[in-house]
């Protein structure tokens, strides 16, 4: 009796008011990533296309997402497959052209749904016309629009600071033409643009408006963190750290102080922030990592910065309780309204995470409760909603240029740590169905990479007639995202439960009167947990059995959503 009290209570402890009244769609929205080289290819030739995507997006829809982001498909040479733009104005041939392009915008739009670029700001491809003429000697009109620096040393042959790249090697590049230094933050044949020239700043801003007028709705930013770096070129400091820090901020022996999260890049996000508000109804979300006092500072102080920014600390979840309860408590500590949290549980760059849960679908389940049901915008990487698998690709497959630069580092060391060194095992072929290909491209030919594994499994067709599968899981709980918009916007707060209860998650979520309460058993044990004395409805119910007796008896990976009746 005592304990059903305390649920009662419970229920009804958190009677904040929130503020109400008509927010911005992007607060509300939830986000699907394509990775158009493997989403749907439509001419044979392996690659999947715009026109692929376009001939998907009722898939989307009817699954219930609202905005889709798509992964670059500029003019590239596809060193690092479409990061390395040649044109920023252009399409890669081997996606489409810009009518597919224009008419991809105009399908989504027409279904009600937004569309989100790839933007990458901080570099181009070495093949850009703009670096081939900055290169090209230390005097022409693009010479300072990249970052060049004379070298150390007598004959300059010494990088000039020691700033290490985003992956880990020195990330400075010797020129012979014009015997300096330029800073390339990722690959050495991505050579970053010099911000401190506002002649660079001026061109990309425009790039910006090309497609804003084109009607795209906003853009995802690509390491937006790296794009300002110290402009007195300081060493950065000496940490003991070798291997890369979950926040990307410590690695090789330095502390990327001045080279990541500079404080220039939360000034740049409020001049892009500006470009795109010249545009009714857009929205910027930023790549960013770090910690949170840090990264939280794109956001601006009167929400005038990036609207959103990805946070990735659920990339690397445990399967516990309180693993989750202690981020949700980060996130409405940094991220308190009017700031709108994201929750990210995949992307192209990361194993996928259903492998944190050795692949198992019951757990799947569950987290996709959490993700849709936490405050914030959810984000899912293509095939997260059928519990797609990392493929099993042996180094000497590999395609990813990252893979090739660690090509020293060990197979059983790879499978080891967390980041994945080749990328390819989270950027295989959609699975449409059990097909061949899996429906992705014609049966007789060979995708641009392998299908990954348990096929017959882990595609949309066979889900698709499965009331109780993953997918379905996904398509309930965005459907009831729009039924009950306290799910979306109202507060959440978390519950601290008695011992018996340390492996069940608990919050609540209120707008005005709306009141909900959400509860994800993480143990590997049933838990008995009592019905509020008060009505309820149960909105959501997984591996859940209710007894005359009032007591519910939610099974390991089970959850249950009650809403005040
Ligand atoms: C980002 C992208 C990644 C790319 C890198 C360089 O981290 O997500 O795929 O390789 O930036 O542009």
């Amino acid at each position: 009796m005592k304990s059903l009290l305390f649920f009662t209570l419970l229920f009804f402890s958190c009677m904040r008011i929130s503020a109400q009244g008509p927010s911005p769609w992007w607060q509300s929205t939830s986000i699907y990533q394509i990775y158009p080289r493997s989403f749907q290819d439509s001419n044979g030739d392996g690659i999947g296309d715009l026109q692929g995507i376009l001939s998907r997006l009722d898939y989307i829809r009817d699954l219930g997402f609202e905005t889709i982001w798509v992964s670059p498909f500029y003019a590239s040479p596809q060193g690092d497959f479409g990061y390395d733009i040649s044109n920023y104005e252009a399409i890669a041939p081997e996606y489409g052209t810009m009518a597919d392009a224009e008419a991809l915008i105009d399908a989504v739009h027409a279904r009600g749904m937004k569309i989100v670029f790839d933007m990458v700001m901080n570099h181009t491809s070495e093949a850009h016309p703009w670096f081939r003429e900055s290169a090209s000697s230390r005097d022409n009109p693009k010479a300072d629009w990249y970052i060049w620096r004379d070298g150390k040393g007598r004959d300059g042959k010494r990088p000039p600071t020691n700033w290490s790249s985003i992956p880990g090697p020195p990330g400075w590049q010797y020129s012979e033409t014009r015997k300096q230094w330029y800073f390339a933050s990722f690959l050495p044949f991505q050579p970053d643009l010099n911000y401190a020239n506002p002649e660079v700043r001026a061109a990309m801003k425009d790039v910006l408006r090309f497609w804003l007028r084109k009607g795209v709705d906003g853009f995802r930013l690509d390491i937006f963190n790296a794009i300002v770096k110290d402009d007195q070129f300081r060493d950065n400091p000496f940490t003991l750290h070798y291997l890369p820090t979950k926040d990307g901020m410590k690695a090789r022996f330095q502390k990327r102080i001045h080279t990541v999260n500079h404080p220039g890049n939360f000034a740049l996000a409020k001049e892009v922030r500006a470009v795109i508000d010249e545009f009714p109804d857009r929205f910027l979300v930023g790549e960013v990592f770090g910690e949170h006092p840090a990264i939280s500072q794109f956001l601006g102080e009167n929400q005038d910065g990036l609207n959103l920014i990805f946070l990735f600390d659920m990339l690397f979840f445990k399967y516990e309780a309180a693993f989750f309860k202690e981020r949700l408590e980060e996130y409405n500590q940094y991220y308190a309204s009017p700031r709108v949290p994201t929750f990210v549980m995949g992307n192209h760059d990361n194993k996928r995470s259903i492998g944190r849960v050795k692949g198992d679908l019951e757990k799947a389940k569950l987290l996709a409760v959490l993700q849709m049901t936490t405050r914030g915008v959810p984000v899912v990487y293509y095939g997260e909603e059928i519990g797609m698998l990392d493929a099993q690709i042996p180094k000497k497959d590999a395609l990813d240029p990252l893979s090739h630069m660690y090509k020293s580092i060990p197979e059983w060391m790879r499978k080891r740590l967390p980041v994945p060194l080749n990328r390819d095992v989270c950027r295989t072929p959609m699975q449409w169905d059990a097909g061949e290909t899996a429906g992705f491209t014609g049966a007789l030919v060979k995708p641009w990479l392998p299908i990954s594994g348990e096929l017959q499994q882990r595609n949309v067709a066979v889900q698709d007639a499965d009331p109780s599968s993953l997918l379905n899981v996904y398509r309930s709980l965005l459907a009831l995202r729009k039924a009950h918009p306290v799910l979306v916007a109202g507060d959440l707060q978390i519950q601290h439960l008695q011992y018996r209860f340390q492996d069940v998650l608990c919050y609540t979520r209120e707008l005005g009167a709306d009141k909900v309460v959400v509860v994800l058993n993480f143990s590997p044990r049933s838990v008995l947990w009592p019905r509020p004395l008060v009505p309820t409805e149960t909105l959501f119910a997984l591996e859940v059995d209710e007894n005359p007796d009032g007591v519910i008896r939610i099974a390991p990976n089970g959850a249950l959503i009650l809403a005040s009746a």
